[in-house]
């Protein structure tokens, strides 16, 4: 049987994540060697009550195009190494699998957009949403009748944030447990000033809008934010979302990220701590809806995982791998 080969880029809150699911599968997936920047960082997986083997770990990120691999996951996050080095994989012939956002999002799409389209060998579902499948939801929905318009809760640090200063807990203290719990970005001012909801936007506006409309976005973020402002609109039956809006005018697509005071009804209203929402209007006037955990370890790396057996399924039919056996995401 031909197992895949695997380098794991990052082994931090998500990757250490990926790597619990991969060894679960040994029939399946060989992890060959894992890229991180600090050696000896004590590196667990408390799951499976095993540590990480030293002897796979390594501080080259070009082993991703240097090493025999069939496959490499990308979860070191930015633009620098992350870019040239999965361009290069990719040109080696390589399947990835990221979760960054902040890339995929970037001028470095120009370069990447074929191997997602037309090869289906770059992968990026756990970019938005966490565990949330939205991409693709936006796809099938922009597939069979277009999409309208989409409004969404994308950044469960905010969201946890927010939540915790209507409680009356201070901003320091809730960013302080966003961070422990694995929400945040490495740089939390990407989610802070709503750059990590804009870019998940811009992802679900390709989507839903294709690549080639022109995208004009607004942002603003949850900086500056008090416990005293959030429960005060709270006491008037609102509360306070960072909320994400795309829709098409013309050739334009408009983005706005911003903070919203929204009635209790609404079903953006009701997300909470790192909970992400989406409510997608179709073009046939139908609304969908989408609920789940949007950031963390876990729901991440399912997520991952989803893609990982996504690109193996595609390899199966396309007759390029006769002999692997079949794939069930084991969760
Ligand atoms: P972490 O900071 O926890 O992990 C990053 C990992 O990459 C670490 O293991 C780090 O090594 C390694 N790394 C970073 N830069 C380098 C480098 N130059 N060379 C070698 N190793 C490097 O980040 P997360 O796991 O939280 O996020 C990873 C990606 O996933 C990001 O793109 C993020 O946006 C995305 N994402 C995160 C989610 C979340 O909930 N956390 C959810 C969805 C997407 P070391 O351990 O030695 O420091
Ligand atoms: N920092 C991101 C968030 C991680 O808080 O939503 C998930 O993409």
């Amino acid at each position: 049987t031909q197992r895949l080969r695997v380098v794991l880029l990052g082994l931090g809150t998500v990757g250490l994540g990926v790597y619990a699911h991969l060894i679960r599968r040994p029939d399946l997936f060989e992890v060959v060697r894992m890229v991180v920047r600090d050696l000896d960082k004590p590196r667990r997986i408390e799951v499976a009550n095993l540590d990480v083997p030293k002897s796979l770990l390594s501080t080259d990120v070009w082993d991703a195009v240097t090493q025999p691999a069939d496959l490499v996951i990308e979860t070191l996050g930015g633009l620098d190494p992350a870019g040239d080095v999965v361009h290069a994989a990719l040109l080696r012939g390589r399947a990835v699998v990221t979760a960054n956002k902040a890339l995929i999002a970037s001028r470095w799409w120009d370069k990447l957009s074929r191997f997602a389209a037309s090869e289906r060998r770059l992968k990026f579902s756990a970019a938005v949403g966490g565990g949330v499948p939205v991409l693709e939801t936006v796809a099938a929905l922009a597939r069979h009748g277009g999409v309208a318009q989409v409004r969404a809760i994308l950044n469960g640090t905010c969201n946890f944030i927010l939540d915790a200063l209507e409680q009356r807990i201070d901003f320091g203290t809730a960013l302080a447990q966003a961070q422990a719990n694995g929400f945040a970005e490495a740089d939390p001012h990407d989610d802070l000033v709503g750059l990590d909801a804009a870019r998940k936007l811009e992802l679900i506006a390709r989507a839903a809008f294709g690549d080639s409309s022109h995208f004009e976005l607004s942002v603003r973020g949850i900086d500056g934010v008090t416990a005293s402002q959030a429960a005060l609109v709270r006491e008037e039956g609102l509360t306070l979302k960072l909320v994400g809006v795309c829709e098409r005018s013309g050739a334009h697509v408009r983005g706005v990220v911003k903070l919203h005071e929204l009635p209790a009804g609404d079903f953006l209203a009701g997300a909470r701590a790192e909970e992400n929402r989406i409510e997608i209007l179709a073009g046939n006037g139908e609304t969908v809806r989408l609920s789940g955990k949007g950031a963390g370890r876990w729901p991440t790396a399912l997520s991952i995982l989803g893609d990982v057996h996504e690109y193996l399924r595609e390899r199966r039919l396309a007759g390029r791998d006769e002999q692997a056996p079949a794939a069930v995401v084991n969760a």
